[in-house]
């Protein structure tokens, strides 16, 4: 690689989770912290960061394309680094493919950026896949203007190892993060602009802190801080679901009511296939002690169709499952074998075919459910935190305390809380009426 100018400009894609939008936006405010600022729309970035994920599909491939397409017609690039879990997966394969990036950085490294771009603009090439005791937290800049919702990691990495996942190998083991640091960059976010906080992490309601606190008591502190109106978390494990975090959502009344609680199959024998450790039964027993807890509560969860071995009965007990919940929302994906997991190698690989009809099948008692869920809001008054401009004029965007996509037109700003009556509901939003000028 020859020396190149130091970048003045630069651009963050960010692919898959909230994990990893979160991630980008810390390397955006780092970035920032060095001097180089966003590239404007439409034009090209002197560093292009890609975020990437490795969860589904074929996420390496999409990055190659990605860089070939950053080439300019003279054959150079600018300068390019590969963040997130590709990079942490395939780390200097990526460099022998594709010699016009200068940086591989995995998610628990990414505060060496400009210590790296400094080695890029000399000329040198650097691999940076370290999950160092040290933590990235501790090197990143302070946030200083967010968006009304912000995302607050309190935990990264997963110990559970379901038989299909990449998290553990990519992220590592569970780490949480102290609770001191939580409400400080907490308060912070608040100052900073957020008015809802969701906490991250790839096993959230795993979160402990040294003294065996759990997350409903980081939750019960947070939630006394002035101005920050709501508090959301995931995504969470079944198994972890403890009695006090259930009792959190009848007792906290800045704990939204939501919880993304993935169960990934309706089956007992695909789920044990899976390492899920907990039944279709243990499952929806969680679930009844959090509606009894919250009455109210809009369920979300994860859904793998597909997976090795699983026969068309056993799909079905998945729909099931969907019908007798009465999921506010759901991810389905198609079982996508990632290289280095038990599930890869596992007999019974099913047809590209059958994942398809049978990934319709879901989207379509998806659909329903969510719709039902929606229409049974009709007529509630409830709070929206407005978080952008709509369409039309005078039209506003926010989320319901169920995760709800709400608009409405009216007097209103970017940040306000506002009490409006739901009127109209489609499977993926829902029209309100304004009640009352913004509460702030
Ligand atoms: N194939 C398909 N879906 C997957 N997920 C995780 N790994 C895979 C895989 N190999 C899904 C799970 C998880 C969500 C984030 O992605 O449903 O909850
Ligand atoms: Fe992956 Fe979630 Fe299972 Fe952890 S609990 S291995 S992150 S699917």
């Amino acid at each position: 690689m020859r020396p190149t100018p130091p970048p003045r400009t630069y651009r963050v894609k960010s692919f898959g989770c909230q994990m990893n939008v979160y991630d980008g936006e810390r390397m955006a405010e780092l970035l920032g912290e060095q001097g180089i600022t966003p590239a404007p729309e439409g034009e090209e970035a002197d560093l292009v960061v890609l975020n990437t994920c490795h969860i589904r599909e074929k996420a390496a491939e999409k990055v190659y394309s990605d860089i070939g397409r950053l080439r300019r017609e003279d054959g150079t690039s600018p300068l390019i680094a590969v963040a997130g879990c590709v990079a942490q997966a395939e780390g200097e394969e990526i460099m022998k493919r594709a010699p016009a990036v200068s940086m591989v950085v995995g998610p628990q490294a990414y505060h060496r950026l400009p210590a790296m771009i400094a080695e890029a603009v000399e000329g040198r090439r650097a691999v940076d896949t370290d999950m160092p005791a040290e933590t990235k937290f501790d090197a990143l800049p302070a946030r200083r203007k967010v968006g009304p919702s912000a995302f607050l990691t309190v935990q990264e990495g997963c110990d559970k190892f379901c038989t299909y996942c990449v998290v553990p190998y990519t992220r590592g083991a569970e780490v949480s993060r102290p609770f001191t640091d939580l409400v400080e960059e907490a308060k912070k976010l608040v100052e900073a602009g957020a008015r809802e906080l969701t906490l991250l992490g790839q096993n959230v309601n795993a979160w402990r802190d040294a003294d065996g606190r759990g997350l409903e008591k980081l939750i019960e502190v947070l939630a006394v801080i002035p101005g920050l109106a709501r508090i959301r978390y995931t995504t969470s494990h079944p198994n972890d679901m403890t009695d006090g975090l259930i009792a959190a959502h009848r007792d906290v009344p800045q704990l939204m009511p939501f919880l993304h609680l993935p169960v990934q199959a309706g089956n007992d024998r695909v789920l044990k296939a899976m390492n899920r450790s907990h039944t279709t039964e243990s499952y929806l027993r969680v679930l009844d002690q959090v509606r009894a807890a919250r009455p109210d509560i809009a369920l979300s969860g994860d859904f793998i169709v597909g997976f090795p071995g699983e026969t068309d009965a056993e799909f079905e007990d998945t729909l099931r499952l969907v019908e007798q919940v009465g999921y506010a929302q759901c991810f389905s994906f198609k079982y996508s074998a990632r290289p280095g997991t038990p599930a890869a190698t596992m007999d019974g690989q099913v047809p590209a075919a059958v994942m398809d009809e049978r990934l319709q099948r879901l989207q379509a008692a998806v659909n329903a459910s969510q719709l039902a869920f929606n229409q049974a809001s009709l007529g509630k008054r409830c709070t929206v935190l407005v978080e952008r401009q709509g369409r039309h004029a005078g039209q506003w965007l926010g989320k319901s305390p169920w995760l709800q996509s709400v608009h409405f037109t009216g007097d209103a700003a970017i940040g306000d809380l506002v009490e409006v009556e739901l009127t109209e509901a489609g499977p993926n939003s829902l029209s309100a009426r304004l009640l009352e000028p913004a509460t702030v």
